[in-house]
């Protein structure tokens, strides 16, 4: 599906493509190094206050339920571990390359989209860990949700006039985004965001996660693994936003094919708490 000549063509005509963030690519450099400490880590996210204030202000978010107040980047590495705070350098950056100002679309906000992406990010984690997945799985979480809609983000900012149009359409007809999304511009902001990210050689079960977090059943082998979480996460807190009914927004059918559908209901009172 990714490899589908429609999207390849689409993305190849865009101008504006996120980046890969130079503050990510310095941290795997850093990472590469066996003896790097969290000190040098976290002096380099330092550097970059607005990453900094960032990345303070989401690990302080209920999500993470760290019980005390994080007041550095260095003391957000040694409480949750340097692959999460990577992952939150990943996000953060490709978001900050994007605000509302300068890609302005009516009835799109990229402010309103980063918060909806490090809720479902966050609290996918929680399920993750909520599951007693292993810790790279629940790691794979979080990432995942972060990044599954950035999809959204390239199409508005690419091709603003068709956005706007598929969004009036989607306004009168709610229950049919994904279809009219689909006929808009022939195939979805998943496969899309799914698409930059295969390319950038992220986790396969991330890239999976984000290419069907809407259609979990395109899934090739139906199992439970991130991309279940990501589906549950985003449906639940879309449900929450009122985006979406709930029989809209999660595949039950899916959830009880993945053997979890006697979940929902706790991973649902993990969000409300977290998020009343
Ligand atoms: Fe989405």
């Amino acid at each position: 599906m990714l490899g589908s000549e429609k999207i390849k063509s689409l993305i190849s005509g865009m101008q504006s493509l996120p980046s890969m963030p130079a503050l990510y690519m310095e941290m795997m450099q850093l990472l590469a190094d066996p003896n790097v400490s969290v000190r040098q880590v976290g002096d380099l996210i330092e550097q970059d206050p607005a990453m900094t204030a960032k990345t303070l202000q989401l690990v302080n978010s209920a999500f993470f339920g760290l019980g005390r107040h994080v007041s550095s980047p260095h003391d957000a590495a040694s409480l949750l571990g340097l692959d999460i705070l990577k992952s939150l350098v990943l996000s953060i950056g490709i978001f900050s390359q994007y605000d509302d100002i300068r890609f302005p679309v009516k009835g799109f906000s990229i402010e309103a989209l980063w918060r909806h992406c490090s809720r479902v990010g966050g609290l996918a984690r929680q399920m993750a860990e909520a599951e007693g997945v292993a810790k790279q799985m629940a790691q794979d979480c979080l990432l995942a949700g972060l990044l599954h809609d950035i999809g959204k983000l390239i199409l508005a900012v690419n091709l603003p006039a068709e956005y706007q149009q598929m969004l009036d359409a989607v306004a009168a007809e709610p229950d049919q985004a994904d279809a009219i999304e689909q006929a808009a511009f022939g195939t979805s902001h998943g496969a899309v965001g799914a698409y930059l990210f295969g390319l950038w050689g992220l986790p396969e079960s991330v890239v999976e996660a984000v290419a069907f977090h809407n259609h979990p059943g395109q899934q090739r082998e139906v199992v439970f693994g991130v991309l279940s979480l990501v589906h549950v996460a985003s449906g639940l807190v879309n449900q929450a936003s009122q985006v979406k009914s709930l029989a809209n927004a999660i595949d039950l059918e899916y959830l009880a094919a993945v053997g979890k559908e006697e979940r929902l209901e706790s991973w649902a009172t993990l969000l409300d708490e977290a998020d009343p």
